[in-house]
């Protein structure tokens, strides 16, 4: 099938990469000239596993790119609309670009077409879409409005796209959604996972995976309610961690006991300083001010909001206990990224950790796998960049650990030791075990566990009997 891309963001280039993989013929647009040109001349935007792959495998082939817009409506049966929904001040999305391709895409129309939301957007926007281009001349037959939300994480988008628990979509009429059911046919009936080069199945991945059709309203929903329920099971998980160190519990036995239980199962749950990133800030915000304009105070948005902001500063609390003053202390940060596998630092809470330190007075050497160069455009020279953990750690009064990168798992704990002025790690993601970090001569202060002192040992052995660390 033909098929238009419109926004070469993340969620539109990882689509359009992955639409040319399935076999369709794909164009993509945007009008941002330089990104253009980059990916004209074989360059990859974004750090994203597989995507380098998928776009030398499909550019100039089945993957084209243009800042022509009603050139690729009129060559597709299929138009996907991924551009940006950034929040308003008041915290709702800016439809402003999604009304803005729908009233461009409408004077395009010349046959059956279907107009696809993959932007994450508000429910009612499909009507507003069908709206603005029936306004805008495109006769009332000649299209149809589907929505189909993308569940991609960052990092790993393209096997979440081609390896989906499910893919929804919202279509009000059989025409319309029998043309979605084509262009996913290949994942549906098993064919494309059968390919020799198809992208590699992760762990867990169920094929084929269903498709399931609903309204289009539903669709909508669909995907602010998905983003906020994760949400809320990560803000639940932090506040049960703060029950955790109040009664000198193990969120980490905690975890297992509850997430073994299938109705609630073990992912997200994983404590830490919050959750980050481009979409679950955003669609909270998003999805709790649809709520209060369909009349519903969804005051359950806000206590997931309050209790992420909170353990942050629960966290800075940790390292104020642990440092006591912090002015003119040096401290080594790893990790920049709102979370491991990406260097994105939208919304990261290392970021506004380390905003508020500075703010403290605090010297500062970081180190992140990817995200350095980004943190520089943010905070300058104001932090002290390192090329490796190690040297992050050089002199260091204590280490924090905020991004939950492999390589921050398999620390060589005698040469991290070995570096630092005094031996003090807190871990906002739990990648160590208390009683190894004591045993290694470290203080170790956690999330949800007690700290382990390395003077006294004070960490109970019994806290884990299985020695079981992280999970999924
Ligand atoms: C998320 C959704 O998972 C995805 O379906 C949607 O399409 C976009 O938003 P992403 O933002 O890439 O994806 O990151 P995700 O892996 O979901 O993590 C979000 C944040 O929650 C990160 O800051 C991460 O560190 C944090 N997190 C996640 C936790 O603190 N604990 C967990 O158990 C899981």
């Amino acid at each position: 099938m033909r098929i238009a891309v419109i926004g070469s963001g993340y969620v539109g280039l990882v689509a359009g990469a992955c639409f040319a993989d399935l076999g369709h013929e794909v164009v993509l647009v945007d009008n941002d000239q330089q990104k253009l040109a980059a990916l004209q001349a074989g360059r990859c935007p974004i750090h994203e596993q597989f995507l380098p792959e998928l776009l030398d495998r499909h550019r100039g082939q089945r993957l084209q790119f243009t800042d022509n817009l009603q050139e690729a409506v009129r060559s597709s049966a299929a138009i996907f609309v991924a551009v940006g929904t950034p929040p308003t001040d008041q915290g709702d999305a800016d439809l402003s670009y999604v009304e803005s391709v729908a009233r461009e895409i409408s004077g395009a129309i010349d046959g059956y077409k279907i107009v696809v939301e993959k932007s994450t957007v508000p429910v009612y926007t499909s009507e507003w879409v069908r709206k603005i281009i029936l306004r805008n001349g495109a006769p009332v037959d000649s299209f149809d409005v589907a929505s189909n939300p993308e569940f991609l994480r960052e990092g790993t988008g393209v096997t979440d796209f081609l390896y989906p628990d499910r893919i929804v979509v919202g279509a009000d009429s059989e025409r319309c959604a029998a043309v979605m059911r084509e262009i996913y046919a290949p994942m549906t009936d098993g064919s494309y996972y059968k390919k020799h080069d198809a992208i590699p199945r992760p762990d867990r991945a169920q094929t084929p995976p269903p498709i399931i059709v609903t309204s289009t309203k539903s669709a909508e929903l669909i995907k602010h309610a998905s983003n906020a329920f994760l949400a809320m099971k990560i803000s639940f998980i932090n506040a049960v961690s703060s029950i955790c160190e109040s009664v000198g519990a193990n969120v980490q036995q905690v975890c297992q006991g509850i997430g073994t239980d299938s109705r609630i199962g073990p992912r997200f749950l994983n404590p830490g300083i919050g959750y980050g990133g481009s979409c679950f800030p955003k669609d909270l915000m998003a999805f709790r001010a649809v709520a209060r304009e369909c009349g519903y105070d969804f005051r359950l948005l806000d206590e997931v909001i309050r209790i992420n902001e909170e353990q942050r500063h629960r966290f800075l609390r940790k390292i104020r206990n642990a440092l006591w003053t912090l002015r003119g202390k040096r401290i080594g940060i790893l990790g920049l990224a709102f979370k491991g596998g990406t260097d994105d630092i939208r919304e990261s809470p290392a970021i506004l950790l380390v905003q508020s330190l500075l703010q403290e007075g605090c010297h500062l050497c970081a180190y992140d796998p990817a995200a350095i160069e980004r943190t520089r455009e943010v905070v300058g020279n104001k932090v002290e960049f390192a090329t490796n953990a190690y040297d992050a750690a050089a002199g260091a009064d204590a280490l924090l650990i905020l991004t939950d990168w492999e390589e921050f798992a398999t620390l060589d704990l005698s040469e991290l030791k070995r570096k630092m002025r005094y031996p003090i790690v807190i871990d906002g993601r739990n990648l160590y075990l208390p009683e190894t970090m004591a045993a290694r001569g470290f203080s170790y202060y956690s999330v949800g566990r007690e700290p382990a002192l390395a003077d006294n040992q004070s960490t109970r052995a019994s806290d884990n009997p299985q020695g079981a660390t992280r999970k999924a």
